[in-house]
């Protein structure tokens, strides 16, 4: 498919995905979600690839889902484009390798809820937060009202809801929303430091970690911690072996 809404490049094991749509300030469309879930799908054949970077071109992040497109859309409709949002963000939270958000500007309504469905973020001091769909009569549909809570709490993303507050940079890493705030024009930089010290570590360790964590954290303890030694385990004799061998011999593991 020739991508209409995204750019890709790829350099030093990493893949960046820049949502281009800038006239729109990013919005979500239909042809957005088809665009990534065909991303999600090639990295499956991309061994190569050890972090995926998603930003945005221009003033957003992403602002939104399209209010366009779904302005005449009825019900049926509405919780069809939830669904096809929710299963787009879904399969980029389950993806092996880690997804860092490079947030540059509004991440706004869906905009917010794509980076939460990242496994960390960065922002730009000019990057602005918010979930702002009431202000349109709408709830967020893209699982905001799930994730939000469990990244920031109950009333942090209650007051977030409720009030569609745009916030600053500096009060999304207050409450954890975001890990780190950085000029504009340093903020690729920051996130290809930080994915090139992911992209560094033994690369199945780094999978089982994400898999474990965003496991554990939809089970209960003893569940999760089960599957912790599983998976423990499962990197001896190979991997973990060669990380151990070279911390002793005292050289650089050879994944
Ligand atoms: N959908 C469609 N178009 C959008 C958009 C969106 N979410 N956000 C911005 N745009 C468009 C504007 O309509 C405008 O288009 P035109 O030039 O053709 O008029 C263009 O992008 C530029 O936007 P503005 O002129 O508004 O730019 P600004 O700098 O004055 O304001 C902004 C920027 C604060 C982000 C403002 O555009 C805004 O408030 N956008 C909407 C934010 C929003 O409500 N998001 C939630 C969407 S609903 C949702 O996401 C539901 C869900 O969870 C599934």
């Amino acid at each position: 498919m020739e991508f209409k809404n995204l750019k890709l490049t790829e350099k030093d094991d990493i893949l960046y995905v820049t949502i281009s749509r800038p006239e729109a300030m990013n919005a979500l469309n239909t042809r957005f979600f088809q665009e990534m879930d065909e991303v999600v799908a090639n990295l499956a054949t991309k061994e190569n690839l050890k972090v995926m970077v998603i930003t945005g071109e221009g003033k957003a992040f992403v602002a939104g889902a399209d209010i366009a497109e779904m302005v005449d859309m009825n019900s049926e409709e509405g919780t069809k484009f939830s669904i096809l949002g929710q299963n787009t963000f879904r399969s980029l939270e389950k993806l092996e390798i880690p997804v860092i958000a490079a947030i540059n500007g509004y991440a706004l309504g869906g905009g917010l809820e794509l980076a939460m469905a990242c496994d960390f973020r960065f922002a730009s001091t000019k990057a602005r937060f918010g979930q702002p769909e009431v202000n349109l009569g709408l709830i967020p549909g893209y699982a905001g009202t799930q994730r939000l809570s469990r990244l920031v709490g109950l009333a942090d993303a209650l007051y977030i809801l409720l009030t569609s507050d745009m916030i600053s940079a500096d009060d999304a890493l207050r409450i954890g929303l975001v890990q780190k705030v950085v000029e504009p024009d340093e903020l690729m930089d920051e996130v290809t430091k930080v994915a090139k010290i992911i992209a560094s570590k033994g690369p199945n360790a780094i999978k089982k970690v994400k898999a474990v964590v965003r496991k554990g954290i939809e089970t209960d303890f003893i569940t999760g911690s089960k599957l912790e030694s599983e998976q423990f385990g499962s990197l001896f004799g190979n991997e973990g072996e060669e990380g151990m061998r070279a911390f002793l011999e005292k050289r650089k593991p050879n994944w």
